[in-house]
């Protein structure tokens, strides 16, 4: 008898290593942003082989904005030049792109191509992929708190109403289900500041490889891993 394997439903990725990347071969750190943006391709092309239905990919957090400045420039020209063309493809493909983090603070051109791919990709029922932009958790949970406490301010919502579920409601995140699995790539361990409320059972890989050299056969032996690993919830078997 063969026992179907667990594949997670949502798998949310910490893409690290592309300054590592492009310094072990001479270059630019841009030059590993730009790699790493094929790298998001093929992962979306493999996460799809394996049904898998959302995708998170953690960009730009919020941290992030304290990088020289040419670099965050850089990146915020790659997100508008990758959102324009990738889009008619990411559409044929049927993926739904959707950001979390803060928006406000990107330029008004970073804002127009976001609304822009969201618009256009708004009907892709095949999978979703998530560009967590301006992102961290504490930064989420803050505004979400901040929302709820204004309802409350005016009599909207009762302080005793507020319970795990309005909390999980109030998020960037609420559209989708908590991430299964949390991978990080360049051997880092760490969250950084990404979905600490969300990731609360989901399981952890972090592969040594750097983020431009992540594979789908890298992608394919973090599902096995996933797969054999035992998710208990605080029970017993
Ligand atoms: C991740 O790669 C990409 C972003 C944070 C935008 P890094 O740029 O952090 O690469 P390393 O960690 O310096 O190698
Ligand atoms: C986390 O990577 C943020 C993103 C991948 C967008 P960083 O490279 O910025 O995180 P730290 O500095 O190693 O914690
Ligand atoms: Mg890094």
């Amino acid at each position: 008898m063969s026992i179907a394997k667990p594949i997670p439903q949502h798998v949310a990725i910490i893409m690290d290593g592309n300054g590592r990347w492009a310094k072990q071969r001479g270059k630019e750190r841009t030059e590993g942003h730009i790699a790493g943006v094929e790298t998001i391709r093929t992962t979306l092309r493999a996460a799809m082989r394996h049904g898998v239905r959302y995708v998170t990919f953690y960009a730009f957090s919020t941290e992030n904005w304290g990088r020289p400045e040419a670099e965050v420039n850089a990146l915020m020209e790659l997100l508008c030049k990758s959102v324009i063309s990738e889009t008619p493809d990411l559409k044929k493909q049927g993926v739904q792109v959707r950001t979390i983090g803060d928006r406000s603070r990107f330029s008004e051109k970073v804002q127009f191509y976001l609304n822009q791919i969201e618009h256009e990709t708004a009907e892709g029922d095949r999978l979703t992929m998530v560009l967590a932009l301006n992102y961290s958790s504490r930064d989420e949970l803050r505004r979400a708190v901040q929302r709820m406490a204004h309802k409350v301010a005016t009599g909207e919502l009762k302080a005793d109403e507020i319970d795990e579920q309005l909390i999980s409601q109030s998020l960037d995140t609420a559209f989708m289900p908590d991430p299964d699995l949390v991978i990080r790539t360049s051997g880092e361990q760490r969250l950084s500041n990404f979905l600490m409320w969300q990731a609360s059972y989901a399981e952890f890989y972090f592969p040594e490889v750097l983020w431009p050299d992540f594979t789908e056969e890298e992608f394919a032996r973090a599902l096995e891993v996933y797969a054999s690993r035992d998710r208990r919830y605080g029970l017993v078997k």
